[in-house]
């Protein structure tokens, strides 16, 4: 096997080697041509002479061609300190094209200002970049870690199948025909989330798997249609036991890969809290300006604004923007309320702190109300108060999104740092519009707390469940739960989200089956591997993470996939296409 030319150095000179690779640059000085071999290491400097027998060759060499060289290592007149392989050079005396290149359609570099499409149409050229080639080497050493971490803690790595039963995840599934079956369906699975708990009753008791998942649901810039998990299910345990496993993976990852060392044990916050003081559900911790609630200071307020929000049972609530209010003109302001007013937010107001203090409220407030208000927000001159008020869950949401804005709009947030935290104690529902009746908020086979198992059918809006979330630098890297092993509890839970038994025994009749065989108390967790390698690789495009991935509307550019099939084959499923 060859080596690559990252494994030669200045120890090396005056040794003959024969390289293969890339020409990713070739100039021709007048004589000497140089040419740039890039593999997948790096850059080796090619040197070949005007007297050198393949002289003729090199200067039929264009960018791209691959070529094997063989030659001697020399030391270079002048180093370049920004390789590793910047102290010496190969002087070329044989060269054999292997294959020439059309013309590239983007240049291969990291500054490239190719548009995403066109790299992801051609692929296979923009996987010859630095940066993605980086970011994964990343993700193979993120499941190279995993591997190791889980497998010395006794965990079997087992597959699970692919064409399955629909699971019951909460996003819409990608079907596949069966035409051995005429009419009938796969899903692919959306987690193998019903398969990992069938291998605890079979007793396999510590299970894990790299597995791909399949969602159709909308996408954004950290979700994909098809995406991986780090996939953990565990016997006889509580939250706890689940926590401390996912906890040393990800310390032994980032530990692993960045030599970072988080900290021990990772912080935890109840949904409760992450939902008032932050507006989310993934808190980004990396930066303060928490939400504060002012409705109490305002609730004898007399004009209408404030009496009608309190009236309606909502409520106002601030974030504080430290420094200098100057900063923002009416027009930033302006352009701050339409983007609040995508979350559904009413409007924006604001306070503009200063001995004698300005904004679109102000003169509603008293003196006692804005001096209780300076107190509660500690706020000092010069700040910026922005209000949103109304509907909880619309003010919680936007001034959440605000606030993450607003700190990326004045770099507050350190791009290498990372905080970590858990956030616990989730609701087990959530309110359906759609549905008309409380669904799960992960899945219907989540444990309730203990304390909350009798209001399942009587008080849903305030029963919590087992269940945690890892989240970091304010993405949702992964989630877990404990799960529901006795059978009164499974069937109050279906009882509680309004399934009957035929719904029931449809969708997982083979499951609730199941659990009447002995079913030892497990949970797990899973913790997305895309998202993982994002964080690690400092990036916000999950593209950018996965070797062939998807556009935002779910194709890949380069094989112009989903594309029509012929009729014969929808024939043979027995499938009609509507047009
Ligand atoms: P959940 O649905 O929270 O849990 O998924 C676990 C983790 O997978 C990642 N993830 C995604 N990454 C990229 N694109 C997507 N479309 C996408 N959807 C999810 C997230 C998320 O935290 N079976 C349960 C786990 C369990 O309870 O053990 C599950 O799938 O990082």
């Amino acid at each position: 096997m060859k080596k690559f030319n990252t494994e030669y150095s200045a120890k090396n000179i005056d040794e003959s080697v024969t390289l293969y690779g890339w020409a990713s640059k070739v100039r021709n000085l007048g004589g000497l041509i140089f040419i740039d071999l890039r593999d997948r290491s790096g850059i080796m400097q090619l040197v070949i002479n005007p007297e050198s027998s393949c002289y003729e060759i090199a200067n039929t060499i264009k960018s791209e061609y691959v070529i094997r060289v063989s030659g001697i290592i020399g030391k270079r007149s002048s180093v370049n300190k920004n390789i590793t392989t910047g102290e010496i050079e190969v002087i070329v005396d044989d060269i054999e094209i292997l294959s020439t290149s059309k013309e590239i359609p983007f240049e291969i570099s990291d500054t490239t200002t190719a548009l995403e499409d066109t790299r992801l149409k051609y692929r296979y050229l923009d996987l010859r970049r630095n940066s993605l080639k980086n970011n994964l080497e990343v993700r193979h050493k993120i499941t190279m870690a995993t591997r190791n971490y889980l497998d010395s803690l006794s965990f079997l790595e087992i597959e699970t199948p692919v064409l399955c039963k629909s699971t019951p995840e909460g996003a819409r599934d990608y079907l596949v025909p069966s035409r051995v079956n005429k009419g009938s369906f796969y899903a692919l699975p959306q987690s193998p989330q019903l398969f990992k708990q069938l291998l605890m009753i079979g007793g396999m008791e510590r299970y894990f798997q790299i597995a791909k998942c399949f969602r159709d649901e909308d996408l954004r810039a950290d979700r994909q249609p098809e995406f991986t998990q780090i996939d953990v299910e565990m016997s006889f345990v509580d939250e706890d036991d689940v926590m401390d496993v996912a906890e040393g993976l990800v310390r032994d990852i980032f530990k692993k890969v960045k030599n970072i060392d988080l900290p021990k044990p990772f912080m935890r916050m109840t949904y409760d809290d992450a939902i008032n003081n932050y507006g989310s559900d993934k808190p980004d911790l990396r930066f303060g300006m928490e939400i504060k609630d002012i409705t109490e200071v305002l609730s004898n307020n007399e004009s209408n604004l404030f009496r009608g929000v309190i009236e309606n049972k909502g409520i106002i609530n601030a974030i504080v923007v430290k420094g200098d209010y100057n900063n923002y003109s009416r027009k930033k302001l302006d352009s701050l309320t339409e983007y609040v007013k995508k979350y559904k937010a009413g409007g924006l107001a604001y306070l503009k702190i200063a001995e004698e203090t300005t904004g679109s409220i102000a003169k509603l407030l008293s003196e006692g109300e804005l001096s209780l208000i300076k107190s509660k927000l500690e706020l000092e001159s010069g700040d910026l108060v922005l209000i949103v008020m109304g509907d909880k869950k619309i003010v919680k949401n936007s001034l959440g999104a605000l606030r993450c804005k607003i700190a990326k709009d004045e770099n507050l947030i350190d791009n290498n740092s990372y905080k970590v935290l858990w956030v616990t104690d989730f609701p087990s529902f959530e309110w359906s519009e759609e549905e008309g009746r409380f669904v799960s908020l992960h899945h219907p086979f989540t444990m309730p707390k203990d304390c909350d198992i009798d209001k399942l059918l009587t008080d849903k809006e305030h029963c919590y469940s087992k269940a945690y979330d890892i989240v970091i630098n304010g993405y949702e890297a992964g989630g877990g739960s404990i799960r529901i092993h006795n059978e009164d509890v499974q069937e109050k839970m279906f009882e509680a989200l309004e399934l009957t038994k035929d719904e029931v025994n449809d969708k997982f009749g083979f499951f609730v089956d199941a659990l009447k065989y002995g079913t030892p108390p497990h949970g797990g967790f899973a913790l997305g591997l895309d998202r993982m390698t994002m964080l690690l690789c400092n990036t916000d495009n999950i593209r950018d993470v996965i070797a062939f991935p998807k556009t935002a509307s779910a194709s890949d550019l380069m094989s112009n996939c989903p594309n029509k099939v012929d009729s014969k084959q929808l024939d043979e499923l027995g499938i009609k296409i509507n047009n």
